[in-house]
């Protein structure tokens, strides 16, 4: 009798701390056994030559989502999915996103629905609350975290999604109840729309403005603020998509005080500038997300701030929406920066262009790669016990690499349904060949494998990063303040 389901065999295994030549079993879709000279599979893989790594985790990106503007994402769930694992991306954690009166019950059950459907790997879900009623933070959010939804993101701008700070702190007393994790998208809202206005009054409304729209102090204002409510209330916060280096100084600043603040960037800050807004026509429109892009010393910050662990992790923020009327220019085909629905597609680039920056070109190494695309939102997230490494017991979620393999990013490769590829033009040496989720593939040689809806539900309890320190600031004490004793 066959010992494994599957055996990949001759490749080199490598986690965040290791790096071993190693077969590895899998068995009923778990990694069953690591070693050299493995019993026989039913199944074989030749790895030969190759590298076997954790597929990734893909902590932030938005699918079959409504828009701030109201405006569908372009990918469904399974192209959503498809284009993460042709990219190596094997969990993904999107969104159920509430809109003002919705009910986040019945929200996060609909998108449970879309995700039951259309998955092809596995996923979890943050909750997005934009209307923290009674009922939400009393009912429906301890209820959600209870189910296995141990993340909860909020705006602090964008007109139909942005909460007050007096809201934002209930989010975050509720999340410190029900310990989960609270993820923010932070700039300063009033500085947005106070630029954004005097630039479209006065016509500069090409897509180069919107990054002028958005001043860099508006994200240091933001973390600042957002970091001192966490603080008050000692509730640990990731602060998502963080492009700028005063922003990546708030946050070492703030971690260098004790405090659980957390954070990640993506590849259109590591990777673009805003010059890419200035394209002809409106291929500037494809660049359009927010934050903006930055300059190449941002760029550099952030890799720095990669390096120290002051951010910890690059999730691709996902936001797809193709080059027409029913995305980027669903306002009119001539729109001013402020119409053009805000968002990059990055589920399938992410780790290829990491995999080229940080193994092929050596920023960082290969150890640091799997660490900051799979292991730490893995951990950062509560799926570690699962996903994010490859271990006895651990999800057999692999991704098979030919680290010598160039490849030419183009339109022609995008499986997404933006049909764009904003990293078009470059060369990457290094390519996800073989993917496979529970030990089943699901990409071959670029080919998909596997059927809509085979993607599991994570479940999840938030892990240490979500649990308060236990450092009460003087002023929050219920016990004593809220009963109005002196300290
Ligand atoms: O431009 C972006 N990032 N769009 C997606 C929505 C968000 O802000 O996360
Ligand atoms: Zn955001
Ligand atoms: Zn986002």
């Amino acid at each position: 009798m066959d010992r494994f389901d599957l055996v990949i065999r001759g490749g080199r295994v490598v986690t965040e701390c290791d790096s071993m030549q190693a077969d590895v079993g899998v068995r009923d879709g778990v990694v069953a056994s690591l070693g050299r000279g493995l019993g026989r599979g039913r199944a074989e893989i030749d790895a030969a030559g190759r590298l076997v790594l954790p597929g990734g985790v893909d902590s932030h990106c938005h699918i079959e989502q409504l828009s701030a503007s109201g405006i569908m994402n372009a990918d469904d769930w399974e192209s959503a999915t498809r284009s993460a694992a042709a990219g190596a991306t094997t969990t993904v954690i999107p969104f159920a996103c509430q809109h003002r009166g919705g009910r986040l019950r019945e929200v996060a059950a609909e998108y449970h629905a879309l995700a039951r459907q259309g998955a092809l790997v596995d996923y979890a879900l943050h909750l997005i609350v934009t209307d923290p009623t009674p009922e939400c933070l009393q009912s429906d959010l301890p209820e959600l975290v209870g189910t296995g939804h141990a993340s909860i993101k909020v705006f602090m701008t964008y007109d139909a999604m942005r909460i007050p700070d007096e809201q934002l702190l209930d989010v975050l007393l509720c999340a410190r109840e029900q310990g989960a994790l609270v993820a923010v998208h932070a700039e300063n809202h009033g500085m947005i729309d106070w630029m954004s206005r005097r630039l479209v009054d006065r016509g500069f409304t090409a897509p180069r403005y919107h990054a002028l729209s958005h001043p860099r102090v508006s994200e240091r204002e933001a973390f600042t603020r957002v970091i001192a409510m966490a603080e008050l209330l000692d509730q640990p916060i990731m602060i998502f998509h963080v492009s700028t280096a005063e922003g990546v100084s708030v946050i070492r600043e703030a971690r260098g005080r004790g405090l659980k603040v957390w954070g990640e960037t993506c590849p259109q800050y590591l990777f673009l500038t805003s010059a890419d807004l200035d394209r002809p026509g409106l291929e500037g429109a494809k660049f359009c997300c927010s934050p903006p892009l930055r300059t190449e010393s941002d760029q550099a910050a952030l890799w720095r701030a990669l390096e120290l662990g002051d951010l910890q992790a690059v999730s691709s923020d996902h936001a797809p929406y193709s080059l027409d009327e029913h995305g980027k220019l669903h306002a009119g085909p001539s729109p001013n920066f402020k119409q053009i629905a805000n968002g990059l597609p990055g589920l399938q680039w992410r780790m290829p262009l990491l995999f080229d920056a940080m193994v092929s070109k050596g920023r960082l190494g290969i150890h640091a790669f799997v660490r900051i695309t799979a292991s730490e939102p893995a951990r950062l997230y509560g799926l570690a016990d699962r996903k994010g490494s490859i271990a006895i017991g651990k999800d057999a979620d692999l991704a098979i690499w030919n680290p010598d393999r160039e490849v030419d990013l183009d339109d022609s490769l995008v499986l997404d349904q933006t049909r764009y590829n904003p990293y078009s033009g470059r060369r990457v040496r290094g390519w996800p060949e073989v993917v496979l989720s529970r030990g089943r593939t699901v990409i071959d040689k670029g080919e998909l494998q596997r059927e809509r809806g085979q993607g599991q539900f994570l479940a999840r309890k938030a892990g240490p990063a979500a649990q308060a320190t236990g450092d009460r600031s003087p002023e929050f004490d219920p016990e004593r303040n809220f009963g109005a004793d002196l300290y």
